[in-house]
């Protein structure tokens, strides 16, 4: 079949469900390290993220009627550069085996990016595999590399639990933490109420929880996704480091880190960073990869000569999907 056999449709076009994405997604990406399952569960829950529009995200119907590729479109108002970025971030690019190199993910994502720079989106970003095959495909539709994204990965205890450090599941009342939360760094994506009503509602396989001081919750938090991911070949019990809150001295990033009431910590952040490269060294983590941020300019304002700086990890558009 030629690319043209198939037919572009927005998953709101209908066919386009729950139980279908997490098949082809666990097909695509079940193999991948660090991959949260994509039970259907997850997936009807990852659907509901705020800026993710059923009329932006695509899929390729073959004639037999299957999803034959698929990719996921959230605008998120970003900051990048110290001003706003209307991004749109796309995620989850998977094309099924059999209908690989037929230019469907390259067609979905130059269709995605027309419909984005349509609607008045000036910046298309996402995070792949450093070097990987996606990232070359990516280059060559114009993205161009803006971070290399460091995932590091351990148990904690290295270092020493923080006393009086508690863990827990989100809590409407955390509103005003996660709110309060700001970060400098290119990328970044205030907390909304929408956002926070999305997290509150995060499935058990991807439960999402605090861990911090409960008399300094502000400036001394985790906000740490607990959940299940592929790590050495194995399905193995994690917390998915999704924010540090507040500014954080080296050590107490460490602690905190050593005082989740899990086997294994993963936490992604900026390799420029050196803070984090040093808190995640003294919690006993070590870096197993590299990601990357890439950037494809919708607007003249983001071209070749804009300076991205730092680059914040999207967590949720990193790990897992
Ligand atoms: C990455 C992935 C989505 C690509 O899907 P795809 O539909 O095969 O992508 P395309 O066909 O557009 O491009 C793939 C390659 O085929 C080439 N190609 C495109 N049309 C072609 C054709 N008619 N004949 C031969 N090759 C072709 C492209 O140039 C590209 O080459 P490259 O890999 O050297 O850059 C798919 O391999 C996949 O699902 N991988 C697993 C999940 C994954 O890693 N997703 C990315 C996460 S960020």
């Amino acid at each position: 079949m030629a690319a043209d056999d198939y037919s572009i449709v927005s998953h709101a076009d209908g066919g386009v469900t729950d139980d279908a994405l997490s098949a082809l997604a666990l097909t695509c990406f079940g193999g991948y390290g660090l991959v949260a399952p994509p039970t259907p569960a997850f997936m009807e829950w990852y659907r509901m993220r705020p800026g993710m529009d059923a009329q932006y995200c695509l899929a390729a119907i073959a004639q037999a009627g299957e999803i034959a590729s698929s990719l996921f479109v959230t605008d998120a108002d970003l900051q990048v550069s110290g001003t706003g970025a209307r991004a749109a971030v796309i995620d989850t690019v998977m094309t099924a085996p059999q209908h690989r190199k037929r230019g469907l993910a390259s067609r979905l994502i130059t269709t995605a990016a027309d419909r984005a720079r349509e609607r008045g989106r000036d910046l298309m970003v996402l995070f792949t595999g450093a070097d990987s095959g996606p990232e070359r495909l990516y280059s060559g539709l114009g993205f161009r590399r803006v971070a290399r994204i460091a995932v590091a990965i351990g148990s904690p205890g290295a270092a020493p639990a923080r006393e009086g450090v508690t863990w827990r599941r989100l809590a409407e009342g955390d509103r005003v933490l996660l709110g309060g939360y700001h970060s400098t760094a290119s990328g970044f994506r205030p907390y909304t109420p929408g956002h926070c009503s999305w997290l509150l509602r995060s499935p058990a396989s991807y439960s999402i929880g605090v861990i911090g001081d409960p008399t300094a919750l502000v400036g001394q938090a985790a906000l740490v996704a607990g959940t299940v991911v592929r790590i050495e070949g194995e399905e193995r019990e994690a917390g998915l480091v999704v924010d540090l809150l507040g500014t954080l001295d080296t050590d107490s990033v460490a602690r905190l880190m050593g005082s989740l009431p899990v086997p294994n910590v993963v936490v992604c952040y900026d390799a420029m960073d050196t803070a984090m490269a040093a808190a995640c060294s003294l919690a006993g983590l070590s870096v197993q990869g590299y990601d990357v941020a890439m950037a494809l300019p919708l607007a003249d304002r983001w071209g070749p000569s804009a300076d991205f700086g730092t680059w914040y990890p999207l967590t949720e558009s990193i790990i897992g999907f």
